[in-house]
This record gives C-alpha cells, sequence and structure tokens, in this order.
C-alpha cells in the first residue's frame, strides 16, 4: 500500500513531537524540521525509525526563512520526491511582555516567526501538491489568535492572520484537490506553558469545564483524523481543541 507523506514543521518538542509519533503510528513517512534542539530531534528520529512503519527524516530548518525553506523542498524532493501533507507547526510565543514593553523588534519577531513560517512552507511546498492534484495542510493557530491575550498581541495577531490566509488559499487551492485547514489549541502542556506562572494558569483554568491543561497527545490525535479519516469536504475551517476555555 501506497505510504502517506506528511511533512510537520517544528517537530522535534511538544505538540509537533506528538504529531509526529501519532502520524508513524498510523503508517505515515513522517518529514520534520527543527530550529536548534538536534539532540531531541535524533531522539524523535529513532523513535520513529524504531517503529518500523513508514520511517522519518529530520531536517534543521528555520521556517521563518524564504530560503532555508527552498532549500528544504530541495532535500525533501531527493529524499521522498513528493507531500501528501504538510502540518505548519512551528511557532514561538514571545517573551509574554504587554505591547508597549515590547521592543519593536521583538513584537515582529513573532509575527515574522508565526506568519512567516506557514506562508513559505506553503508558497514553496504546494507546486508539489498542485501538480499531484491531491494534499492536506493543517496550520496550527491558537485560542489566543480568537480571543486575544495581555502579553501575547503579537502571538495573537498572528495566529489570527494565518488563520484568513488559510480560509483565503483554501480558497485558491480546493479546485486542486487540495484541503487547508486550521487546528486552534487551548492552553497545552508543552515547554511553551511550562514557563508560564502557576498564578495565570489557574486564573485561566478557573471557569473552564475540564480545568486542566490539554495533552499534546490530543492535539496530535485531531490532526492525524484530520489528515487520515477526515472527509475532504471539510475546508477552511478553524477547529478548536480547549477543553471548553474558550467557550467558558
Ligand atoms: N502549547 C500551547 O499551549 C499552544 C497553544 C496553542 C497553540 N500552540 C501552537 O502549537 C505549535 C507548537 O507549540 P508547542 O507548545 O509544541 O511549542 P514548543 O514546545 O515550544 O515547540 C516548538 C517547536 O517549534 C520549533 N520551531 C520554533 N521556531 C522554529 C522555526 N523558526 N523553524 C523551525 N522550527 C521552529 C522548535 O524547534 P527546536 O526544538 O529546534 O527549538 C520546536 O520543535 C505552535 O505553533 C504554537 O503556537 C501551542
Amino acid at each position: 500500500m501506497k505510504k502517506t507523506i506528511v511533512l510537520v514543521t517544528g517537530g522535534s518538542r511538544g505538540i509537533g513531537r506528538s504529531i509526529c509519533m501519532a502520524l508513524a503510528e498510523r503508517g505515515c513517512t513522517v518529514l520534520f524540521t527543527y530550529l536548534s534542539n538536534e539532540a531531541k530531534a535524533q531522539e524523535l528520529l529513532e523513535e520513529i525509525n524504531l517503529l518500523g512503519k513508514g520511517g522519518g527524516y529530520a531536517y534543521r530548518c528555520d521556517m521563518s526563512r524564504l530560503p532555508d525553506v527552498i532549500d528544504l523542498s530541495k532535500r525533501i524532493r531527493k529524499d521522498v520526491s513528493y507531500l501528501d501533507a504538510i502540518v505548519n507547526n512551528a511557532g514561538i510565543v514571545g517573551d509574554g511582555k504587554p505591547f508597549l514593553f515590547a521592543t519593536d523588534e521583538h513584537w515582529w519577531d513573532v509575527i515574522h516567526t508565526n506568519v512567516g513560517s506557514v506562508t513559505n512552507t506553503c508558497r514553496v511546498m504546494l507546486p508539489m501538491m498542485i501538480s499531484r492534484k491531491s494534499g492536506r495542510i493543517i496550520n496550527i493557530t491558537s485560542l489566543s489568535g480568537q480571543k486575544g491575550n495581555a502579553g501575547q498581541s503579537a502571538y495573537s495577531a498572528s495566529k489570527a492572520a494565518v488563520v484568513t490566509f488559510s480560509r483565503s488559499l483554501a480558497k485558491e487551492v480546493g479546485r486542486f484537490g487540495i484541503t487547508v485547514n486550521c487546528i486552534s489549541p487551548g492552553l497545552i502542556d508543552t515547554d511553551m506553558t511550562r514557563d508560564i506562572s502557576n498564578e495565570y494558569v489557574a486564573n485561566r483554568l478557573v471557569w473552564s469545564p475540564l480545568k486542566r491543561k490539554g495533552g499534546a497527545d490530543e492535539v496530535a490525535n485531531l490532526v492525524t483524523y484530520m489528515l487520515c479519516d477526515a472527509p475532504s469536504y471539510i475546508i477552511g475551517q478553524e477547529l478548536t481543541i480547549d477543553g471548553g476555555l474558550g467557550v467558558s
């Protein structure tokens, strides 16, 4: 049976790592990128290959830099020729400073990383999908992009931008058999949220129905469903997975 080949950006840790493992367990060939954490990337690659299923490839690549992503696409074409699916997961949250205390440089760095890593990947990899008239793209956004969050103005703005970018792209590429959707997690237990104070987390969760952070594996389950099982009639949507945090 033909293996499904999936690229996951920012796969070495957190949600991306769980997505890579969940897809590998489903028998997909998993290609993932990372920025700097070589040790974590190699550890994950070994785990994927130990499963003895579709196997994996790890690539160091700064997804926010277009020339690096162009170079990545050349390596991918050489290694596997094509992609069935892309999960744009790489992202940074920023330093948590209120807007007026954040430096202009840092503010734009968050926007540039979170929006640029998605647009660069789509710009460079989409032609591979268009020529095959098939593909699924999932962009990882955030509840912060829907609600806004104090100390996260750049992060929230960047994720909201990715949602409207995704809807527009979905309208452009649907006729080529390509679906584009977003998955929007709430508060998930990863390195990104581990430094947040217990008091802040408790305040955020106090009105939520489940009163707990989500697991990266729960987000990974939804991504796997969207890539492997969901009808291709779901297009341009943002699916929220937040334990009810956003509705409370
Ligand atoms: N955790 C949450 O509560 C939460 C909630 C909503 C949305 N999200 C979103 O979910 C995604 C993953 O978050 P996470 O919590 O798993 O984050 P994380 O634990 O901090 O992991 C981030 C991953 O992205 C990679 N990365 C960062 N910048 C990159 C770049 N420029 N190029 C390539 N890779 C890059 C990191 O690589 P290295 O290991 O090499 O540094 C790492 O693998 C992000 O888009 C985030 O905004 C997270």
